[in-house]
């Protein structure tokens, strides 16, 4: 495991995108694994600046909302569209958000695993760490063998996820994510993190016990893992 602390959250931003914009150099054909929330904005900023061409490249969210009317801003396909797609340059026709819109969740998460698997795999995945240990949307308790599913969202996660909307009851209770198996097959996870708020969750996933009991913890398994935090964050690892 790689570890990269940056001076502040812009700082690990800049870090993060080097890690990318390497990968994206030696395979202008990328196919990267996209997270939402706060954590990878930075990394998103300082790819949208440094002017590369992502014209090439094929992404695959990690998650998507269950139960917000299509084109919600806080939807993550929305978010997406907004933070990634449009800044960066990305073709939309290669841009993959998981759908809830269908009838038959089961069938479309299995679908969009199959997907990824056409596209040759994620080749480098961009996780964020949620405060209860969460990737993805796989809360305390997903088997490390999950693949894509609907999944009910814990209660802190509805908490900390209220920031984005405009009341704590407006927070969707369930979502599709990417299971613990499928984010284990990217062949590079770049996990990022900022804030003092994540340093205990950050000091769990690197240096606790591995335990589907803090989801994130299942990384120390992944052979190529590059973690990029602000000294913040970092500020509990010895
Ligand atoms: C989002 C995702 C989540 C977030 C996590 C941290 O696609 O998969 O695991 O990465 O909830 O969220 P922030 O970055 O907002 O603290």
């Amino acid at each position: 495991m790689r570890l990269l602390v940056g001076q502040d959250a812009d700082d690990a931003g800049k870090l993060a995108a080097g890690v990318v914009l390497g990968a994206v150099r030696s395979n202008p054909a990328l196919v990267l694994g996209l997270a939402t929330g706060s954590s990878p904005l930075p990394l998103y900023a300082a790819l949208a600046a440094s002017g590369a061409d992502f014209s090439g490249i094929s992404g695959f969210a990690l998650d998507e909302y269950l139960d917000l009317p299509d084109g919600h801003p806080q939807s993550y396909a929305e978010v997406i569209r907004t933070e990634v797609t449009e800044p960066l340059g990305l073709d939309p026709a290669r841009v993959h958000v998981p759908d809830p819109h269908g009838r038959d969740h089961a069938a479309h998460a299995a679908a969009y695993d199959a997907a990824i698997a056409a596209a040759g795999g994620v080749d480098v995945q961009i996780l964020g760490v949620g405060s209860n240990g969460h990737i993805g949307f796989n809360e305390p308790g997903s088997a490390f063998g999950s693949r894509t599913r609907v999944v009910p969202l814990a209660e802190r996660t509805r908490r900390d996820n209220a920031r984005f909307f405009a009341s704590p009851e407006e927070v969707p209770t369930q979502c599709l994510t990417q299971g613990i198996a499928t984010i284990l097959e990217a062949r590079h996870l770049l996990l990022v993190a900022h804030g003092g708020h994540k340093a205990e969750a950050v000091h769990r996933a690197l240096r606790g016990p591995v335990t589907e009991d803090f989801p994130a913890s299942v990384i120390q398994r992944h052979p190529q893992v590059t973690v990029v935090l602000d000294g913040a964050a970092a500020s509990l690892l010895a």
